[in-house]
């Protein structure tokens, strides 16, 4: 499957400084992040403020943000940063912008608010405090930039991104092309660690990763990488290790914070490539009729005005397949609960 999630991977490998940085001229466009003083909205913010694409950076959380906006706002780009808090301190100093001015005019809204996991919790168990944060920080989305594009990064997103679609819908703002789970992070390992197992450049792989973002419903399809031929115990331990693993190296303090932080970045310049008019494929979690879940991660063209075209899977491997099949009842029942959630 063609995913250019690989081509701004491989920008941001190729460019000295580091960063995707893709265009020659400034571009300009508005990208809030909500959760931004946290572990992944802090180095997220920073990718932010270093990227051509972004003219207004908008920051907030529950804490922090001021600091952090100040902090950023003394690197030489030429975008300008504000930081607001719900109580009355902001950066710049002119009383709290609050959720409304930070939201008001968004091309892009980032979502990494909400708890991560610790050693021997699911994503799912996260859900008991991060459905409500996503409920509050959407329902601002619908009220003050309703056109803006909606990136969801807090867990589980198998469940948050249709409590955010059930909240637009009651507000009657809901547009399905513009509701993206982020479950780019899947990508990036899979293009990692086959590229490891390989001898290969990561730069030179490009793994299709479908599903969802929860334990067997990531599902990377490693039987289409060109020229490869994984063991079958290759293949396990490659698929298992593409699921989970820096919670339990963190042990105890988080989960992936910096990787992450790259993969939000790498997924919102191509919505901003996308909205600039490029044609961009990456994969997301959407609303989607390729399989009998409503929502599925899949490769994704998006345009100016969202998603354009949900591409179709193609023929799954035997082992794959065998991996769709067992993910499908937990997948559905993972966003049920969240309809439920916001519906209740
Ligand atoms: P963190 O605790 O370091 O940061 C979260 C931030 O959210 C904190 O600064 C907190 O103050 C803020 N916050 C809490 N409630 C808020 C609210 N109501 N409004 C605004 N901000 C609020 O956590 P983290 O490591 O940055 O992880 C954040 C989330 O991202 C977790 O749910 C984690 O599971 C998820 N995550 C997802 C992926 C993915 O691939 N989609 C990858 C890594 C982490
Ligand atoms: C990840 O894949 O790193 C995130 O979903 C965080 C987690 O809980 O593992």
């Amino acid at each position: 499957a063609t995913n250019a999630v690989s081509g701004a991977l491989r920008a941001a490998a190729t460019s000295p400084r580091g960063c995707s940085f893709s265009t020659t001229s400034a571009s300009k466009a508005k990208v809030a992040v909500l959760g931004a003083a946290g572990g992944i909205g802090q180095p997220l913010s920073l990718l932010c403020k270093l990227s051509p694409e972004i003219s207004e950076l908008s920051l907030y959380d529950i804490v922090g943000t001021p600091g952090v906006a100040a902090d950023l706002s003394h690197i030489p780009t030429h975008s300008s940063v504000t930081g607001s808090l719900p109580s009355p301190v902001s950066f710049p100093m002119k009383g709290n912008i609050g959720l409304e001015e930070t939201l008001s005019g968004a091309d892009v809204v980032v979502i990494p608010a909400g708890v991560p996991r610790k050693p021997g919790m699911t994503r799912d168990d996260l859900f008991n405090t991060n459905a409500g944060i996503v409920k509050t920080l959407v329902e601002g989305c619908a009220k003050f930039c309703p056109d803006a594009m909606i990136a969801i990064i807090s867990n589980p997103v198998n469940s948050t991104v249709p409590i955010a679609a059930e909240v637009l819908k009651k507000a009657g703002k809901y547009d399905p092309k513009k509701l993206f789970g982020v479950t780019t992070l899947d990508v990036c390992r899979a293009n990692t660690f086959a590229a490891n197992s390989l001898g290969l450049d990561p730069k030179d792989i490009d793994v299709t990763v479908i599903g969802g973002h929860a334990g067997i419903t990531i599902l990377p399809l490693f039987s289409r990488v060109g020229g490869a031929k994984f063991s079958d115990a290759e293949l396990e331990a490659l698929t298992v290790r593409t699921r989970d693993e820096v919670v339990a190296a963190k042990a105890g303090a988080g989960s992936a914070t910096l990787s992450m932080a790259y993969a939000g970045y790498v997924f919102t310049e191509n919505l901003l490539r996308a909205i600039r008019g490029e044609n961009v494929v990456q994969c997301a979690f959407v609303e989607s009729s390729l399989t009998d879940a409503s929502f599925f991660a899949s490769p994704v063209k998006i345009g100016k005005n969202g998603i354009e075209e949900i591409l179709p899977l193609g023929d799954l491997s035997p082992y794959e397949k065998m991996w769709f099949d067992k993910m499908m009842p937990e997948l559905k029942s993972q966003i049920q609960k969240g309809v439920a959630f916001a519906n209740a």
